[in-house]
């Protein structure tokens, strides 16, 4: 597997993946009907960093970092994760986590912050702990989880 920075020309694949990844409504607040250029500009925001996952030239999974809040708050940074529904399990997620780990402190950073991890989303909860992050607070039925309804969300941290 080889993690690099994504290209535009990576968008499609990015997308096919976000899209099934929101059509769940279990894991990111985007709702299921958010188009294409929504996510493109969610994706390849001016602020954001994208990098791509890919095996023998097929993308499997991405991730992008940005700051989490502007100027005083831009030393702490956040970052969204997919990995294709078909690869999971298999480390790539913790492979992203770490790079991503590694190039915020490349980039400078001082922190990670996630400001909304679904409680219910045992794979991510799970992950963020095993390479560092803690729950730092947990916002009371702060998502709208498509199959269960109101469900807790948490903010996760680490320092770098
Ligand atoms: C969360 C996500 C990125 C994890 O990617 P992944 O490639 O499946 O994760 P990995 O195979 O690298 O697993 C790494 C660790 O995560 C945890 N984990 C992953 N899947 C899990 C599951 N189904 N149940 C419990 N823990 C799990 C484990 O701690 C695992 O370590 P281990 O294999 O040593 O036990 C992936 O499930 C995904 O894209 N989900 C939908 C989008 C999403 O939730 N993004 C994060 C939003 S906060």
């Amino acid at each position: 597997m080889n993690i690099r920075p994504a290209a535009a020309k990576d968008f499609p694949a990015i997308w096919k993946i976000f899209q099934s990844v929101i059509a769940g409504g279990d894991t990111y607040v985007n709702r299921a009907e958010t188009t294409e250029d929504e996510a493109r500009a969610k994706w390849f925001a001016a602020n954001a960093k994208t990098f791509v996952a890919e095996i023998d030239g097929r993308i499997i999974g991405s991730y992008l970092l940005r700051p989490n809040h502007i100027d005083r708050g831009s030393h702490v940074a956040n970052a969204s994760y997919i990995v294709d529904a078909n690869t999971r399990g298999a480390g790539v997620g913790k492979a992203l986590a770490l790079h991503s780990i590694a190039t915020a402190k490349e980039l400078g950073y001082l922190a990670m912050q996630f400001n909304f991890v679904v409680s219910t989303n045992v794979a991510a909860v799970n992950l963020w702990k095993s390479v560092g992050f803690e729950i730092i607070g947990t916002i009371p039925k702060g998502f709208n989880h498509a199959a269960l309804g109101y469900v807790d969300a948490h903010v996760m941290f680490r320092t770098l």
